[in-house]
């Protein structure tokens, strides 16, 4: 069977309160389909849930009720290793910061997620993959640069290319061009949907500048922990 991409099912999350009064329902009902290559943009309001429907669609956290599915498979039935092998081979993450290893080197930070895939992942291929990300992004002159050596915008360009380095089928970004000056936001941004579309990966990118949103062919606002249609 073709399932989508990706699948949120009426999906709730609920936090429980820190000091053991009533839970806090962030999501209540979002419902999401992402077929495979396609690109879509998230906003809303600081607090509304953003990060916590990301930290969701990247198998890093389960709905409180409600269904998550990549590639058909229900989140919720996978054990810890089999997780950890779907994001490791199938996603690829980008934060505000960029998480990069400071005392590696840009190419020792792009190759990380390949020491832990499998073995067909760790081929010449890949070696010829990570160095062809790197050039597609500028940096084929920084393979030896640490990330202190680097500007803000070329650290998130790296971590850029380690998300992509295992060929994933989506790309989760949460707030990507948050810490970066307008200009290099807007240069990461063109960046991301070039490298969805080059790359056929798909692209769910989470951002409070709608101006960075509206590039993308469809934008889905969370509001009252529900993703509602942007009509631009
Ligand atoms: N681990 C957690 N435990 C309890 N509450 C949380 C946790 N993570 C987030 N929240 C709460 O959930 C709400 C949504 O947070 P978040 O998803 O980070 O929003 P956004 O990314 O849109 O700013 C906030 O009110 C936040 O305090
Ligand atoms: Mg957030």
């Amino acid at each position: 069977m073709n399932h989508p991409l990706l699948v949120l099912d009426h999906v709730q999350k609920a936090y429980a309160a820190p000091d053991g009064g009533a839970p806090v329902t962030v999501l209540t009902d979002a419902c999401l389909q992402l077929a495979a290559g396609e690109a879509v943009a998230i906003i809303g309001p600081s607090g509304s849930g953003k990060s916590t429907l990301l930290n969701i669609l990247g198998a890093l956290d389960l709905p409180s009720a409600g269904r998550a599915l990549i590639a058909g498979r229900d989140l919720a039935t996978l054990g810890e290793n089999e997780l950890a092998a779907l994001r490791n081979r199938e996603l690829g993450f980008i934060f505000q910061q960029h998480h990069l290893l400071p005392q590696c080197t840009v190419w020792e930070n792009v190759l990380v997620p390949t020491l832990t895939a499998p073995r067909e992942l760790r081929t010449p291929a890949a070696l010829a993959r990570a160095e062809r990300l790197l050039a597609r992004v500028g940096l084929q002159a920084r393979l030896a640069h640490r990330p202190g050596q680097l500007s803000g915008g070329e650290c998130q360009r790296v971590a850029v290319v380690r998300a992509l380095v295992n060929q994933p089928r989506l790309l989760l970004a949460d707030e990507p061009t948050g810490s970066l000056d307008h200009a290099n936001a807007q240069g990461l941004g063109q960046l991301l949907l070039e490298l969805n579309r080059e790359e056929g990966v798909a692209l769910v990118l989470v951002t409070h500048s709608r101006e960075l949103a509206a590039r993308l062919p469809r934008v889905l606002e969370l509001r009252d922990g529900a993703l509602h249609g942007v009509l631009e």
